[in-house]
């Protein structure tokens, strides 16, 4: 009884574990993908920019100084104003599926 119990309590702890990772891929395809498509162009409202082929260690810099102010073209504020709503985990985990693509 007391393995059955063990076994289920590791089962649970397995599944809320894998509940609370973060998602790159899935946050991209909701928040980003609408300007920045498939990473191989974006539309205009994207600023016209291609995030595949980058490197997560390059797009994760990048975010951070949109975040920051430190990084950004004539349309910074459009992704200062995307980004802001995420936390740095999640920002985190996009920049490694950008880096992925
Ligand atoms: C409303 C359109 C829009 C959305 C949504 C959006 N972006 Fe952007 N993104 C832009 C624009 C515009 C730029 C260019 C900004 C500039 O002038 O620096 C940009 C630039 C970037 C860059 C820098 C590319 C480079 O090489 O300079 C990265 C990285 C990026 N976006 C990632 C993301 C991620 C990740 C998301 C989702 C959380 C996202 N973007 C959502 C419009 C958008």
């Amino acid at each position: 009884m007391k393995k059955v119990l063990f076994l289920l309590s590791a089962i649970l702890c397995l599944s809320v574990t894998a509940a609370l990772a973060v998602d790159g891929g899935a946050l991209y395809e909701k928040k980003c993908a609408k300007c920045h498509n498939d990473g191989t162009h974006s539309s205009k409202a994207g600023g016209g920019v291609v995030l595949k082929g980058q490197g997560a260690e390059m797009i994760h810099k990048k975010l951070e100084g949109y975040l920051d102010g430190s990084y950004g073209g004539a349309k910074k504020k459009t992704m200062a104003r995307v980004l802001g709503k995420f936390s740095p985990e999640e920002i985190k985990a996009m920049a490694d599926h950008i880096g992925s693509m």
